[in-house]
């Protein structure tokens, strides 16, 4: 609406409108401000033409550059993978000992590997490969399955009860709960097993009489004669101090009530064999220089 009404302080024009008998004044958008709606609208266009940017269904307008991010991601990624390919070749073709005495591949698979094991390993094993209950220490030299090269390879490439056609099998049989032993037997059975890495057992000698044969006759298969643990089925070694578990009398009952089956993903198809490979000297490495 215009009015031909002047402000008398500052010379401009007015709207007509009055709130309160406050007026509003007619002034002009600065020109600043014209200039950059302006200047942001052939900004605008230009960057439409030259990036991509407008969605055509299935599709977007490319832009006549062609720069998207997936293109330069994807570039980058094969860039990478080709400043790492003479030294992840070196890692595949060099045998163990060799790689593990050479300095600078050791330092590639040092940075590479703790990168790996963060992302797929340390959710379970810990961030430094320490272990929890259920999930075995990879730092100590005590081994379920076995600590030669190609048999850390191998648990690897399979995993343990994962699923995978060659999977490494772990069952430690529910044989209280399967009604394989009578409750007495599990109770003598545990305090045999505790006997057998406890310099003294609080047990009495029937009880341990008792577990021995039971033992003997049902978890020697598995654990061995002394108990010693056998790597072709998983089973640990019951007479040293290293638990899988647990070292508590109520959770080694609870264990040989209920069973175990400890469960390692295989990958094969998610790690390359160099990955995997590169993972097993990790692992070796860092378990030749002690926690
Ligand atoms: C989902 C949990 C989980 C993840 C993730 C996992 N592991 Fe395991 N891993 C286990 C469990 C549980 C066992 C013990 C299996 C058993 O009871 O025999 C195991 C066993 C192992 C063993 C055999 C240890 C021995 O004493 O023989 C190695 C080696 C190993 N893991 C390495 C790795 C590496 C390397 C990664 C990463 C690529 C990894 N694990 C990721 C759970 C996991
Ligand atoms: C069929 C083979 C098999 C038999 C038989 C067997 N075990 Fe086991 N046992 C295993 C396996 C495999 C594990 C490891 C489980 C895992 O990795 O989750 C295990 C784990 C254990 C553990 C846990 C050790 C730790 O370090 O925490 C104890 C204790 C144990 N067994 C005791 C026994 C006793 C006692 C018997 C006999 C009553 C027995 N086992 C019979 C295979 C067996």
């Amino acid at each position: 609406m215009s009015v031909d009404e002047r402000d008398p302080h500052s010379g401009y024009k007015t709207t007509g409108h009055d709130w309160n008998g406050i007026k509003e004044l007619n002034t002009p958008v600065p020109r600043p401000v014209y200039f950059f709606l302006i200047a942001a609208f052939l900004f605008s266009v230009v960057y439409w033409v030259l990036m991509p940017a407008w969605p055509t269904g299935l599709s977007y307008t490319k832009g006549l550059l062609g720069i998207d991010q997936q293109t330069t991601v994807e570039r980058e990624v094969a860039r990478a993978a080709a400043e790492r390919a003479p030294w992840m070749d070196a890692i595949a073709r060099t045998p163990v000992d060799e790689a593990l005495a050479d300095p600078e591949l050791m330092g590639h698979v040092r940075a590479t590997g703790a990168t790996l094991f963060g992302d797929n390993c340390a959710v379970c094993h810990g961030q430094q490969g320490t272990g929890a209950p259920g999930y075995p220490n990879l730092r100590d030299d005590v081994w379920l399955w076995g600590g030669a090269p190609d048999v850390i390879a191998e648990t690897l490439r399979v995993g343990v009860n994962s699923g995978h056609a060659d999977a490494r099998i772990s069952q430690m049989p529910a044989f209280g709960r399967d009604q394989m032993l009578p409750q007495e037997d599990v109770r003598a059975v545990v305090a045999y097993v505790r006997s057998l890495s406890e310099a003294r057992s609080s047990a009495g000698a029937t009880t341990l009489t008792r577990g021995a044969e039971v033992f003997a006759t049902t978890c020697a298969s598995c654990h061995g004669a002394r108990g010693e643990g056998m790597a072709s089925v998983g089973a640990p070694d019951l007479t040293d101090d290293d638990w899988l578990y647990s070292d508590d009398a109520d959770a080694i009952f609870r264990g040989v009530w209920d069973g175990h089956q400890g469960v390692m993903p295989a990958w094969e198809g998610r790690l390359s064999v160099e990955q995997r490979r590169l993972l097993t000297l990790y692992l070796l490495d860092r378990q030749r220089r002690a926690p």
